[in-house]
């Protein structure tokens, strides 16, 4: 960790503790449903980065560390080190890795300690996400990689549509810019461009889809168990939940299975701290 510096500069920001409370509500469920599916997606990022003869690796914003295993195995001799502000996702994190509680825009380690810093899923929740490119790049060894995944449109499918559609007939919470700002890191330009600008040298993007093929019930179970459609869908009053559901389901009982098909566009950012 840093020396000389006050432990207050590095607590996390009041952003992040709302990030971290969102997160924390409802860990269960996303290690249960989504980090399932985010793996899928994690996976053949991982191959593209140079983990093979890593010491030392940071996961930002690791969650419930569903990749520390993973990036351990393709860095068998490197210390895997998770990090992430929402101390409920930490705790059921997997067992052998240093986990912290830590803020991505503050970290609290020396500068050119890590070869690899990973970015899964993460960025579009930190307020500036260059603020946590330019740690990372601190944190980062000269020659150092970094690796970022982000979404790119929003998800748009028939089920998907309807759900949003009845949760604002309902007067449920809009979606929050407090938790999530994918318009700053939606497109493979704009990535780009935030890797160049936090100092990252020889930056390479790729778009790729996310698909899933969903049943009527396990769209709802995703819904209602994590991220913002379950943020909006507590809002609702109990009877308004009920509605919610009903109606909904009545809707994706009169849809084809293509219309519960999530696919959404993936962005793999990968650049090097220049050496
Ligand atoms: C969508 S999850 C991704 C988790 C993991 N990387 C994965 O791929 O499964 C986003 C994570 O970022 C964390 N997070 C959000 N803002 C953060 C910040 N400022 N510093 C550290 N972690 C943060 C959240 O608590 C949450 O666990």
């Amino acid at each position: 960790l840093e020396a000389g510096v006050s432990p207050e500069e590095h607590l996390p920001t009041p952003e992040a503790k709302t990030l971290a409370a969102f997160y924390s509500s409802a860990a269960d469920a996303y290690k249960r449903l989504w980090a399932p599916e985010l793996i899928t997606v994690s996976r053949p990022f991982l191959d593209d980065l140079p983990l093979g003869g890593a010491s030392f690796v940071l996961d930002a914003g690791t969650g419930v560390g569903t990749l520390l295993p993973e990036i351990q195995r393709r860095a068998p001799a490197a210390t895997v080190v998770g990090i992430d502000v929402a101390e409920g996702m930490l705790a059921l994190g997997p067992r052998g890795f240093p986990l912290v509680i830590m803020d991505a825009t503050r970290l609290a380690f020396r500068q050119g300690i890590y070869d690899v810093g990973v970015f899964a899923f993460v960025l579009f929740h930190l307020p500036e996400p260059l603020a946590g490119l330019r740690e990372m790049a601190r944190a980062l060894k000269r020659g150092g990689t970094v690796g970022t995944i982000t979404w790119g449109d929003d998800p748009s499918y028939e089920a998907y549509d309807i759900w949003s559609e009845e949760l604002d007939r309902l007067g449920a919470a809009p979606a929050s810019g407090a938790i999530s700002r994918h318009d700053l890191v939606d497109a493979e330009s704009k990535v780009e461009a935030l890797l160049a600008e936090a100092g990252f040298v020889s930056a390479r993007t790729r778009l790729t889809v996310y698909e899933n093929r969903m049943t009527a019930e396990e769209f709802i179970t995703h819904r209602v168990g994590h991220g913002m459609s379950r943020h909006r869908f507590e809002s609702l009053t109990p009877d308004g939940r009920a509605e919610c559901l009903s109606r909904v389901r009545a809707s994706l009982e009169r849809l084809g299975p293509e219309g519960l098909v999530d696919r959404s566009e993936v962005i793999y950012g990968v650049a090097q701290k220049p050496a």
